[in-house]
């Protein structure tokens, strides 16, 4: 199978993406001021061998892996996807992948979403591309006979300027003040004050947001005069869910412990990933849908 990528190209303004089938995962997102805003590692795997080590690899049905015989962060971002043909419009440039079931060979696991028979759904990717503007919406629809528990996120790596990822002032994520923020690495939970979340050490936190808020608008700060907005909604049969957030930096050590990702690439970039953790099952026949915006501001 190719990974060549899809070139989404937005004629009217100059704005263009990337998409790798392996994974559907967006690799670049340049705006139409010519801006790189996602970060993609030099010694990640562009040949289909594992998920991509940046751009927007894709999360379902499993964040991390608290099923152990599924692989982390499940099966959408290290399989093939079927990509469809761009259409180039005056506000902007679309492109459907779709993923099926049928066609998943790595890491299904052994639990039920091993085959079609206890559970089964079709799955796409839309991405939008406009002069300011990347949208990723990404519809699972349960179509097996029976209902399922799903967490799906997008992995969002952003490209930080000049290595100043560890600079506060420079590279931090605004908007998640009294959202509740668990740290995956010490399992301590806290409320998020005013201050921005920033890159002082590892870092690897989910923030939840307080009741009745479920959309996500955080700003997140790429460079000494660069900035995106990054917007999330998600509904689950016409009903919002609310979306969390994931907070990510590898640090000093973690980077060195990853083949895929340079020793010294922290500096350069921040995940910062809308995560929905669903709390009702997939009923069958219904879908959830989950859109993720990126606006350079
Ligand atoms: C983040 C998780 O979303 O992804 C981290 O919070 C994890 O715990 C990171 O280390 C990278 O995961 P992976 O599987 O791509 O190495």
């Amino acid at each position: 199978m190719s990974n060549e990528a899809v070139i989404i190209n937005h004629s009217a303004s100059g704005a263009c993406a990337k998409v790798l089938p392996f994974g559907a995962t967006v690799s670049s997102f340049v705006n139409a001021k010519g801006k790189e805003i996602l970060f993609v590692s030099k010694l990640a795997k562009l040949d289909g061998s594992k998920a991509t080590r940046g751009g927007i690899p894709l999360v379902f049905p499993q964040f991390g892996q608290p099923n152990k015989d599924m692989p982390q962060h499940g099966f959408l971002r290290n399989n093939y996807w079927k990509p469809g043909t761009p259409v180039d419009g005056e506000k902007e440039c679309i492109c459907d992948f779709t993923l099926d079931l049928k066609d998943v060979v790595n890491g299904r696991g052994e639990g039920v979403w091993k085959d079609e028979s206890t559970v089964d759904c079709s799955i796409t990717l839309t991405v939008k591309v406009s002069a300011d503007a990347l949208t990723t919406i990404l519809t699972v629809e349960n179509s097996g006979e029976n209902a399922f528990d799903y967490q799906t996120l997008f992995h969002t790596y952003y490209q930080i300027e000049d290595g100043k990822a560890l600079d506060t002032n420079i590279c931090n994520v605004t908007g998640l003040a009294g959202y509740k923020r668990f740290d995956q690495l010490t399992s301590i939970e806290t409320v998020q004050g005013d201050e921005p979340v920033a890159v002082e050490a590892e870092l690897d936190c989910i923030f939840s947001p307080p009741e009745n808020q479920s959309t996500l608008e955080v700003e997140v700060s790429t460079g000494a005069s660069s900035k995106v907005l990054v917007h999330a909604t998600a509904a689950a049969d016409g009903e919002i869910v609310p979306v969390s957030v994931v907070v990510w930096n590898p640090f000093v050590e973690k980077s060195k412990k990853m083949g895929d990702f340079g020793d010294e690439e922290y500096h350069d970039m921040i995940c910062v990933e809308p995560l929905v953790n669903a709390s009702d099952k997939l009923q069958t026949g219904k879908k959830v849908s989950f859109l993720q915006k990126i606006t350079c501001l």
